[in-house]
């Protein structure tokens, strides 16, 4: 069995974009947009894991489901203050522009879930990782925050939640799969992997499809522009005058 760490470090690839998240939560107004939706990540996610409690049959995990729930609410309203906060305090007007959020998303991942068809077993491994994912992101998010001491705070805070999270799923996966549940936690790291494949391709797709949009509009519209103009300028100005045999038929407009 995997053995449940006190404390989450961030995986290697978030410490590498540590100075891409340090830039994208520096500016005040990008701050608070990614705090807003990560307030609704976190209360999306307690409302999923609270319909977990309500599917299971095993009240232990009913009870920590529930706890858990609590908790992801509780980091919504914490993210949403914060962001007020920051609102209030903010006077510039900034253009928000680039997001980033393919590469500072919010904590879960946990939009990926569905809860119902779910048995214990699929949902302590999908949550693990999710939480474990979250207790990494969170860990650079509150390295990058000096300038901020209130939002590192509250990402402290949340941290040593999602770190209580991390550890419980995997031992409660334990518990209710002993012989398989590095099993489980294979083919949900797999689901997650494929799910992220998903969605870089698709954010590939919308950038390449803009891409070519731009190239045929700067490059196929312009000969056509330029022979409507030419057509037009052949055409004589004001009425024209139809020759009375050719008009003939009343079951046609010409
Ligand atoms: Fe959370
Ligand atoms: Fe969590």
């Amino acid at each position: 069995m995997d053995s449940p760490r006190p404390h989450e470090r961030p995986t290697a690839f978030d410490r590498m974009l540590t100075p891409v998240h340090r830039w994208i939560w520096s500016d005040t107004n990008r701050r608070v947009q990614k705090l807003l939706r990560f307030g609704e990540t976190e209360t999306d996610g307690g409302r999923d894991i609270l319909r977990a409690a309500e599917v299971t049959s095993d009240p232990l995990l009913r009870r920590l489901y529930l706890e858990h729930a609590i908790d992801e609410f509780r980091h919504g309203i914490l993210f949403r203050h914060r962001a007020a906060e920051l609102l209030r305090v903010s006077r510039s007007h900034s253009n928000i522009g680039f997001q980033g959020d393919w590469l500072a998303p919010g904590g879960h991942g946990l939009d990926d879930l569905q809860v119902d068809g779910e048995s214990d077993q699929t949902m302590l491994a999908f949550l693990h990782l999710s939480e474990k994912a979250a207790a990494s992101r969170f860990c650079i998010y509150r390295d990058v925050m000096q300038h901020d001491p209130p939002t590192r705070a509250i990402f402290e805070e949340i941290l040593h939640d999602e770190t209580f999270h991390m550890n419980y799923t995997l031992t409660q996966l334990a518990r209710v799969e002993p012989q398989q549940h590095k099993r489980h936690l294979w083919r949900a790291r797999l689901s997650r992997l494929w799910k992220a494949y998903l969605r870089l391709a698709t954010s590939l797709a919308a950038i390449l499809g803009s891409i070519l949009l731009t190239i045929q509009y700067f490059v196929l519209l312009p000969p056509f522009a330029w022979m409507a103009k030419r057509a037009a300028h052949r055409e004589s100005a004001g009425w024209t005058a139809v020759s009375p045999t050719s008009s003939d038929s009343l079951n046609r407009q010409y």
